[in-house]
Formats: C-alpha cells, sequence, structure tokens
C-alpha cells in the first residue's frame, strides 16, 4: 500500500518540484514503484520529467490525459478511467532512457481556472449533512481515484503549488504526510510554522467534517514528515555559517522534524534539469559531472533517511 507524500511550502522556489523529482527518480532506482503527480498549473514537473517540447506535444497534440481532465470529469459527473490518468514510461531517467517503475499523472496549465470553478461550485443537499458531504467530495476528487491504484506503488509524491487552493487541498486530503523543502533563509522559513498550523487546522476540519456528514471512510490525519533543507552551501563539509544558524534555530522550533541531510545548492542539477534529466544520470551531463555526483550522494542520504522516517 503506497504512502502518500506531499510536498509543500507557500514559498515559491525552495525545491519542491526538485525533490519530488529526485526522492520520487531516486527510489524509483531503488526498484520501488513509484507515481508522482504535478498539482502546480505552472507544469514545471510535468516540464522536468518529460522536457517541454515532448510535454507540448503529447498534451497539445496527442491530446493526452492531465489532472484538468479529472476535475473536468468531477464536473460533468462522468468517470475517468484512472490507466488514461496515469502515464507509464514518459519519465527520462537519462538521454535516451526512460523509467520503467516511475509513473507520472501530467500538469495542465487551465488548473489555475478549474480551482476558481470549484471554489465557485457549491450543491445545495438534501440537509446540512448532505451539503457537507458534497464539499468533503470537491476536496476528495483525487482522493477517490488514487484509493483505485494505491496498491500498486509503495510511494506517491504530490508535487504541490505554493498555494492552498482546492486543487491543492485535494493533494493534502489524501496524504499520509507533508514534507516541506525550505532553504535555510528568513523568508522560505518563517512560513513553516503557518504550514504546520494550517495542516492542523485542516486535519481537524476534515475528522470532524466526515464524522459529522457519516461518510463511509473515517478520516486519516496527514501527519508532518519534516522539513528538508535544500540550496544549502557549504563549507570545509559543513553548511556555512549563516545556513547552520537557521537550520539550528528551525531544529529549536520543530524538534524531530528537521533531516540531518540536506542537499547542496550547485550546477549539476541546474544543468541536469536543462537537459531533462535527474541528477543522478551524472555522468551523462555535459558538464558540473563532479558536483552531479556529490548531489546525486547528498539526495541518496536525504532518501535513506525518508526510509528510515517515514514507516
Ligand atoms: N539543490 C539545488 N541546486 C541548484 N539548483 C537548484 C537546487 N534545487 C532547486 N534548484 C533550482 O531552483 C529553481 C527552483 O526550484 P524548484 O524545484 O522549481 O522550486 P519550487 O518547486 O519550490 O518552486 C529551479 O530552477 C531549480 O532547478
Ligand atoms: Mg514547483
Amino acid at each position: 500500500m503506497a504512502l502518500t507524500i506531499s510536498m509543500i511550502n507557500w514559498k515559491g522556489g525552495v525545491g519542491k518540484t526538485t525533490l519530488t523529482l529526485h526522492l520520487a527518480a531516486g527510489l524509483a532506482h531503488r526498484n520501488k514503484r513509484i507515481l508522482m503527480i504535478d498539482l502546480d498549473a505552472q507544469c514545471n514537473l510535468s516540464f522536468l520529467a518529460l522536457g517541454v517540447d515532448r510535454y507540448v506535444n503529447e498534451v497539445y497534440s496527442n491530446n493526452c490525459i492531465t489532472l484538468k481532465n479529472l476535475f473536468d470529469c468531477y464536473f460533468k459527473n462522468e468517470t475517468i478511467c484512472v490507466d488514461d490518468l496515469i502515464h507509464q514510461r514518459l519519465v527520462r531517467s537519462a538521454p535516451g532512457k526512460i523509467f520503467k517503475r516511475l509513473d507520472i499523472i501530467l500538469s495542465h496549465q487551465d488548473l489555475v481556472l478549474l480551482d476558481l470553478k470549484l471554489a465557485k461550485t457549491q450543491k445545495a443537499g438534501r440537509d446540512h449533512k448532505e451539503t457537507t458531504r458534497f464539499e468533503i467530495e470537491k476536496i476528495a476528487v483525487l482522493h477517490q481515484i488514487l484509493s483505485k491504484v494505491k496498491e500498486q506503488y509503495d510511494y506517491i509524491f504530490l508535487d504541490c503549488p505554493p498555494n492552498v487552493n482546492l486543487v491543492t487541498q485535494n493533494a493534502f486530503f489524501t496524504s499520509d504526510y507533508y514534507i516541506v523543502p525550505a532553504i535555510p533563509d528568513f523568508l522560505s522559513t518563517t512560513g513553516i510554522s503557518l504550514i504546520d498550523k494550517f495542516m492542523q487546522d485542516f486535519n481537524k476540519d476534515f475528522k470532524s467534517m466526515c464524522e459529522y456528514s457519516e461518510i463511509e471512510e473515517e478520516y486519516k490525519e496527514t501527519r508532518f514528515g519534516g522539513i528538508i533543507f535544500n540550496m544549502v552551501d557549504e563549507y570545509g563539509g559543513v553548511p556555512k555559517k549563516t545556513h547552520q544558524e537557521t537550520i539550528s534555530l528551525i531544529e529549536r522550533q520543530f524538534p524531530r522534524k528537521v533531516f540531518e541531510n540536506y542537499l547542496t545548492d550547485g550546477d549539476g542539477i541546474a544543468t541536469a534539469s536543462s537537459i531533462n534529466i535527474p541528477v543522478y544520470a551524472f555522468a551523462d551531463l555535459p558538464r558540473a559531472n563532479q558536483n552531479g555526483e556529490k548531489q546525486a550522494e547528498y539526495l541518496n542520504r536525504i532518501i535513506d533517511e525518508l526510509i528510515a522516517k517515514i514507516i
């Protein structure tokens, strides 16, 4: 049964998408069965995984199914075939190579509009209980479809946009854990307590709504899986002083939540992204191979810790 993990931070540019791809790819290299889902209308994960040209070709020329179609079907009261939504053998592992165990649900730029439509849709039930059930239904669209395939995966990673709109709430609702990627600087760490508070309220609200409306399935809390620091600058093999100070501050604020292992800032990931492959294929990079190897090693340590932490 898959463990479902949302990658979230209200701040953009902290590495949510980069870590989603690399945790997923790293686990796929370890023979785990992985699904990753791009929930961001900016489609960065989809672009990174496929390459922009291929994405455009698949989605706009070949009418490849995306997350947009899932919500379209919800509005039209139609069912969508989960096998059409999930794409196998699309994610690139190295030049000319495709992952066999890393599947993807693609995003679409129109998700922004869908979010608004979802917010406006208010189905009135016969009584307050039914209206509450309809409210839950809106947040459980993704959960419903994933429940059909959870047995087929070991991990499902959800790359969330930096907002708490209803599509993003669909990710929270279905997740077992949320992980916060962060850069050790003031702006990307100040929001962590807000996320923590939001998730506590979210869990409380949906637990009571699910109980009250007597829906069949019991609400499962989305737990705080931890904070992973990214783009850390090292000096002498350890985080440079200002970064270490921020990391220590966050460790005191969130005891046992900060991952011991972090990802360094470097050209390996930037170079790998530019040719749409994960940094594990560092040997195939046109430059920055050494830095790529280092980042791949640090990512592997994060994955070891993730496996140990999240059972
Ligand atoms: N460890 C890293 N080293 C170098 N560049 C990175 C690293 N992590 C992320 N980046 C780059 O930073 C930018 C933002 O990362 P991204 O994963 O898209 O953030 P988010 O999804 O939080 O907006 C991207 O251009 C990405 O390639
Ligand atoms: Mg992103």
